[in-house]
């Protein structure tokens, strides 16, 4: 088999019907380490360094938005040391690679109750926004104490208090509510390490969305895996329901 890591840059532009918006949960980083007998947080530190070239390749695509699921609001209930290196891997990453992102274009945002993250997350976040505000080649959504129930209910009470009593809540109301309210619902949502669960991801938004379950553990995950999620996605036949 051909070194598709090395050659994807040369590969063409994959023609057909592009999702504009991917969801991502990016699992298996503590299989990944414990398979080699490392600590499950080098496994997470893989999982970041595999990130960057996947949100390059969906650059170069075409691909509007990327939305990762980095930390759940259920990832508080692992061991506080694994808790702490992935807030400290936010920082780093943030640190390390807006500079970056922001030169091809890619604007930075974030899905989740940000407010309950670390004061340095936190800050660490909230400048990378500012600073790649203006970009609008694709929006890297970073999803942090995010959980989709939360996210609902975060939602439906903010639309109470904002709206009139008696008032009744449409799809709209909800869309518009709901964190990712600047965006296209997710039109395909990947998932590593062949596990076959939703894990209270983008609820609301992933209902007409094509699932794609990659084998491969996330730090694994490469630009070629994506471009297969994609190339699967555009044989699907989307009928939203009807028939098509
Ligand atoms: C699931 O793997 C992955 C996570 C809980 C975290 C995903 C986070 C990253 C890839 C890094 C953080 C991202 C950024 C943007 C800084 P798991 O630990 O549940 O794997 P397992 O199922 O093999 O145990």
């Amino acid at each position: 088999m051909q070194d598709q890591e090395s050659n994807h840059e040369e590969e063409p532009i994959l023609a057909g019907d592009l999702p504009r918006h991917i969801a991502i949960i990016m699992d298996g980083n503590g299989r990944w380490a414990q398979r080699r007998g490392m600590e499950r947080s080098l496994g997470h530190r893989e999982g970041v360094k595999a990130l960057k070239p996947i949100v390059k390749e969906s650059t170069r695509i075409g691909i509007e938005a990327l939305t990762v699921y980095a930390f759940s609001t259920e990832n508080w209930t692992r061991p506080s040391e694994e808790v702490d290196v992935l807030m400290a891997l936010v920082v780093e990453f943030v640190a390390s690679e807006t500079h970056e992102l922001k030169d091809e274009g890619v604007q930075i945002r974030t899905i989740g109750d940000i407010g309950r993250l670390p004061e340095a997350a936190q800050q660490s976040l909230a400048w990378a926004k500012n600073e790649t505000r203006d970009e609008r080649r694709l929006v890297l959504n970073l999803a942090l104490n995010y959980g989709g129930r939360a996210e609902i209910l975060r939602a439906v009470n903010r639309w109470r208090e904002e709206t009139p009593p008696g008032s009744r809540m449409t799809e709209a109301d909800m869309a518009a509510y709901l964190d990712t309210h600047e965006l296209p619902d997710p039109d395909l949502l990947i998932r590593s390490s062949g596990e076959f669960r939703i894990s209270n991801f983008l609820l609301w938004q992933l209902a007409y969305a094509e699932i794609f379950i990659s084998d491969k553990l996330w730090p694994d995950f490469d630009p070629a895996e994506l471009r297969r999620a994609i190339r699967d996605y555009q044989s699907r036949h989307r009928r939203f329901g009807g028939l098509g």
